[in-house]
This record gives C-alpha cells, structure tokens and sequence, in this order.
C-alpha cells in the first residue's frame, strides 16, 4: 500500500499533504516543496473489478472509510506529523463526485484544524506536474499526453501552472476505456489494459485491420469506433474462432490504440514545433505506447508508473504552482464532476 519515503529533517521541513480521492482509488503523499516525494501511498479499491467498471457509489464509500487510514499513513512513512505540514493540497475535480467530496471534506477538516491553506487543484494538472517532481523534473515548455481510464488529452505546457492549454481531446473514449471495452470484449477482466497488453505479447499486430481514426482531423482523439469494429470482428468469427485468435486480436487492438494516440501526437509536435513529450496517466504503462513513442526522436518523459497512475504526489506537485486559499475561504469550496469547467487559475 505505501511505496518509499524520502528522508525528511524534522528540524526544518515544512511539508504539502495532498489527497487525491477522484475516482477508486484512495491517495495521500507528502511532499517537500522542493518536490521531494517522502510518501507516496496508494489503496486501490479492487471491489470494482467483479462489476466490470467503477461504481462511484462503491468507489465513495471506500473513500470513506480508507481515507484516514492512508493519510496517517502518508505522515508516518515520510516520518512526519500534522504540526509539520504547510499546505493541504486536494483534488477538486474532474472526477467521480462522491468520492471527490469525501477528499475534498477531509483536506477541508485538516486544513481548518490546524488553520492551514488549501491548494484547490485540477486532476489534469496534477498528471501534468508528475512530470515536475524530482529527482528528475522535466522542465517545460513541452507538449503533454495524457491517456487514462477518464481522460485522454494533448496540452501544451509553457509553465508548471494550471494554466496548460489543451491542444486536443477525446469526443468520445478515453484512451484507457477503449482498452478496458476492448479487453471485455475479448474476455478479460477489469482493468483490460494490463491484461490486454499481456495477450497482445503473443499475438501478431497486423493480423486484423482496426481503424484508427485517422479521419478525424486536428489534434482530437476518437475510439468508438474502434471499439465497435472490434464488437463486429468478434461477432462475425464466433466464438471458437475469437478463442483461438485471441493473442491476434489483442495485438491489432492495441497497435490501433496505440497508433491513434501516437498519430495526434506527431500532429501536435509538428504542429507546436516542440520536440520535448511527456507522457502521463494510467495508458502510459503500456509498452508498445512507450516503444512507439520513444521512436519519435524527442526528449521522452515518462515518469515511474506509480506516478503516472492516479497518485497524489502528483497532486502535490501540481500545488507548488498553484495559489493557496487561505482559512476560512476555502470552507464553501465544491467539487466539479467529469465534463465540467476547470478551475479557474
Ligand atoms: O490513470 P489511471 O490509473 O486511472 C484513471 O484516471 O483512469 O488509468 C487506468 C487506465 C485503465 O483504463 C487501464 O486499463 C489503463 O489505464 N491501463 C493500461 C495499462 N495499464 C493501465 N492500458 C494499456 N496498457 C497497460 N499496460
Ligand atoms: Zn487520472
């Protein structure tokens, strides 16, 4: 549950505790603002996988009752204490909006305890700043792909702020979603993408044409269309066919997934004359993304994938760069779900 705690001096450090409740999974870290990670905790739920998807009632009352579980032991691997902390950063949205509301109620509670500002920060912008944190930041300006189970996106970066501009996005999918609907459809469990990507090893890629929405102009990103192509494969094989050409069918899935986000890709690089990518969100585990994208000949970032996963280090990364409210102003703060505005910068 908890991964690695970096040496903190009590005497001195002032430390960010962020929390980071958007979707399943349950996340706090600890942070130096020098963007040392002294904690990095992680609980994903699981309980989901038997449904097939998230349930976000399900996902908000496990929130509930991990939340404070994780948070202490977020402060005791990095070896510090509530006395100690400087800001309380939380995700405010986009996300599921139970379960944001519990992370959000909980940063509010901490913070007015100990009369602390609050970072209100955007789940985007934290995949971004995952890329800021040491030892090992990526300095922008640089162009941005984020590909996970909510949200695929291109932005450009010019500063470490909230204020990135999104260059393009999915009308419909997300990247992670097209690989979770295309893993069910293949008879894998959720989440598809890893298991997926396991078939796909012992399979051919160019055994099965799938499109790649290469008609879709600009910089925006669709996989429905894929995903039904795939629906309509299985269904004209039949069963003992799909059976025996599983590895096949996986392996061509996945290079059109992966094509398509690599085509928006060298359009958008192209496009902003940048030749520094980095590569953020649960997608950017996959391996064949991460060949792919390495042969594009530009300064590649892709950051450990517990930090390219939901994680809330990235959440404190992204409050170095971001105004803090101070108390009491933060109290009627509110959520935003998936689809709605961003926070203002
Ligand atoms: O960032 P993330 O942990 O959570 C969201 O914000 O959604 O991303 C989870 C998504 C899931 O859709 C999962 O299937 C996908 O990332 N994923 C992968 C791989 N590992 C996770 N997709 C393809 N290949 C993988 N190795
Ligand atoms: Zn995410």
């Amino acid at each position: 549950m908890a991964d690695g705690g970096g040496a903190l001096d009590l005497e001195r450090d002032r430390v960010i505790l962020a929390l980071e409740t958007s979707c399943d999974d349950t996340c706090a870290a600890v942070l130096t603002p020098g963007g040392a990670i002294a904690a990095n905790v992680i609980s994903s739920q699981g309980i989901h996988d038997r449904y097939g998807g998230v349930v976000p009632e399900v996902a908000s009352r496990h929130h509930l009752e991990l939340i404070g579980a994780v948070v202490d032991d977020a402060l005791a691997t990095a070896g510090t204490s509530f006395e100690q902390l400087e800001l309380v950063a939380v995700t405010c949205g986009p996300g599921l909006v139970g379960a944001l509301l519990v992370g959000l109620s909980t940063a509010k509670a901490l913070a007015a305890a100990y009369r602390l500002p609050l970072a209100a920060i955007d789940h985007l912008h934290g995949h971004v700043a995952a890329s800021l944190l040491e030892p090992n930041p990526f300095e922008p300006p640089f162009l941005s792909l984020i590909a996970s189970g909510g949200h695929t996106l291109l932005a450009r970066v010019t500063d470490p702020g909230p204020d990135f501009e999104v260059i393009g996005q999915t009308l419909d999918d997300a990247a992670g979603e097209a690989f979770d609907k295309g893993a069910r459809l293949l008879g894998l469990g959720y989440p598809g993408g890893p298991a997926l990507e396991r078939l796909a090893r012992d399979g051919d890629p160019s055994a099965f044409e799938f499109p790649i929405a290469s008609k879709v102009q600009g910089l925006d990103f669709s996989f429905a269309g894929l995903k039904t192509a795939l629906l309509y494969r299985v269904r004209d094989l039949g069963p003992d066919e799909v059976h025996r050409r599983r590895a096949d069918l996986a392996a061509s899935y996945q290079r059109a997934v992966v094509e398509s986000l690599a085509l928006r890709v060298e359009r958008a690089l192209a496009q902003t004359g940048s030749s520094r990518l980095a590569v953020g969100g649960g997608v950017a585990a996959n391996g064949a993304l991460r060949e792919r994208l390495a042969k594009l000949g530009v300064t590649l970032d892709v950051p450990p994938r517990e930090l390219c996963t939901d994680n809330a280090a990235m959440i404190a990364s992204a409050a170095r760069f971001v105004e803090p409210i101070r108390y009491p102003d933060y109290l009627a703060l509110d959520v935003y779900a998936t689809g709605e505005r961003r926070l203002a910068a």
